[in-house]
């Protein structure tokens, strides 16, 4: 039987997180190596990623890359795979699909090239990462997924279409996938994290802040460790029965 905090199965592997240089990705990346696991910290940004890596050099390989360049992601894999007979690294268990961009616009002065680019960094590029994520997991016979969407994609927000249709295809994806996969051993769930203040959305001034958290019953925003809790349930033992689902972390938001 296991416990809600039984995590023992990622001791001896790897995890890959993309977006590991922001917000939620620090918090992801700080709750798995407390679960155990060593992890693939994926992101552009070459310093913050050395920082974090910093904090655990053993445990934190850092992977500088662009996850909408296609070639780029074959090439972080192909780093990854050699490093699988390693036991400081341990096969790869668990991918993370978190990063994201987010640019909103109404649809009438959408750019395509704006909606093009969500598409490719929020579903495209996470899209890639998990086929050839499982394509090692499945030699395995187990693994986890977890991908971070959002309630925009199961709601929907005014001036957010592109973004919201990004997050949608993410989690239509997840919902197939985790039943095309269940065969393999590989489990794929995602959280829909509501406000959370970060990078992504420090653009909003006090009045747009406001307006989203009176729509959320808890009237206050979540922070990064909460999400963070949610993919280390998922990615954990504790979740072994559960694929295929969408976990909220909004404080019950209502559009
Ligand atoms: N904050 C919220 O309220 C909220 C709500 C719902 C869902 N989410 C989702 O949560 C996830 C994390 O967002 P966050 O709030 O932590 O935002 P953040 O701090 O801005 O982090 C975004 C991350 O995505 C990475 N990224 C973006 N484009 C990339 C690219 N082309 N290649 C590689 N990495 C790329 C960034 O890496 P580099 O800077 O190194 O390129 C960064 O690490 C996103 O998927 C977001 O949609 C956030």
């Amino acid at each position: 039987m296991t416990s809600l905090s039984d995590t023992s199965c990622l001791t001896g592997h790897s995890v890959l997180v993309t977006g590991a240089s922001g917000a939620i990705g620090q918090a992801i990346v700080k709750r798995l190596l407390a679960d155990g696991a060593v992890v693939f910290a994926a992101g552009r940004n070459e310093t913050t990623l050395q920082k974090l890596s910093e904090t655990d050099p053993a445990r934190i390989v850092p992977l500088v890359y662009d996850i909408a360049d296609e070639q780029a992601v074959k090439a972080a894999f192909r780093t990854i795979q050699s490093k699988q007979s390693d036991p400081a690294v341990g096969s790869l268990i668990g991918l993370v699909n978190n990063a994201g961009v987010m640019d909103e616009a109404s649809l009438m002065l959408s750019s395509l090239d704006a909606v093009k680019h969500q598409l490719n960094v929020n579903f495209l590029a996470a899209y890639q990462h998990m086929q050839l994520a499982a394509r090692l997991m499945a030699r395995l016979k187990q693994g986890a997924i977890v991908n971070v969407v959002s309630q925009v994609g199961e709601q929907g927000s005014a001036g957010m279409s592109a973004y919201a249709a990004s997050k949608a295809a993410l989690t239509g994806a997840t919902k197939a996938l985790a039943k095309e996969l269940a065969s393999t051993g590989i489990r794929v769930n995602a959280v829909a994290p509501g406000f959370i203040d970060t990078s992504l959305t420090e653009h909003y001034d006090d009045k747009a802040k406001e307006a989203v958290l009176s729509r959320t019953a808890f009237n206050r925003a979540g922070t990064p460790e909460q999400v963070a809790d949610a993919v280390g349930f998922l990615m954990s033992s504790a979740s072994s029965y559960t694929s295929g689902h969408v976990f909220p972390v909004d404080g019950i938001f209502h559009p």
